[in-house]
């Protein structure tokens, strides 16, 4: 283990699990100061990571962010940048997105110099980099449950259309109590549960789904 990360860090990092809780926080932001659970309400939070400011591939994902961010708004999903640059540092990079590329860079931004969120969220990945964070989307329900974190390496932008389709799909499922099946898109039909016992399975062929099999039924929401 590096000098960087104690033993009680390191197990931190590896208690976030999808499913439970994510663990509030206090940091400064290009908003001011922002305390997690207070600031997210009742809304849907997307934390994510970029590993440094002023760098091409970053600049590429926040302007890609500002992309959907109207779209995340729709979804009642709030948006929270995160890297160890300071306060100055992310105010001149989002001046300067807006100068070289024309987009506004409206959600706010941790500077977490001190590694703190960052450690917290296990976004510090040292085979990778000990002194940045890697591009990590974490995607935190109104009840502040961690729902599905994506990790992409330095060297890989993320995908924006997946970041809004795992949002619909948490969402959708949530709301109708049903599974979303591979490549799902809004408008797909998606999987009812499977029966839990012998009679349901019975059932199940009987219902007014579109059933395959016992096991496999969908339905359109
Ligand atoms: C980039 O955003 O371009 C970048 C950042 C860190 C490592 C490699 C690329």
């Amino acid at each position: 283990m590096s000098e960087h990360m104690n033993e009680q860090e390191n197990a931190g990092q590896a208690m976030l699990q999808l499913g439970g809780p994510v663990p509030d926080f206090e940091a400064k932001t290009t908003h001011g100061t922002i305390k997690l659970s207070e600031w997210a309400g009742d809304q849907w939070v997307i934390l994510f990571s970029h590993p440094a400011d002023f760098t091409p591939v970053c600049t590429t994902e926040f302007m890609a962010f500002a992309g959907i961010a109207d779209e995340l708004e729709k979804r009642n999903v709030k948006l929270l940048g995160n890297s160890v640059d300071s306060i100055y540092s992310h105010i001149a990079w989002v001046r300067n997105i807006k100068q070289n590329f024309d987009v506004d860079i409206n959600f706010p931004i941790i500077a977490d110099l001190d590694m703190k969120v960052s450690k917290l969220f296990g976004m510090i990945h040292e085979p990778s980099a000990d002194t940045e964070p890697i591009r990590a989307v974490f995607f935190i329900d109104p009840e502040r449950k961690l729902r599905t974190m994506l990790l992409y390496p330095l060297n890989v932008g993320r995908n924006f259309d997946e970041i809004l389709r795992v949002v619909d799909a948490l969402q959708t499922a949530d709301k109708h109590a049903v599974a979303c099946p591979a490549d799902w898109r809004p408008g797909d039909k998606v999987i009812v549960p499977p029966p839990k016992t012998t009679e349901q399975a019975a059932q199940r062929m009987n219902e007014d789904y579109d059933v395959t099999d016992w096991y496999f039924s969908k339905k359109q929401v």
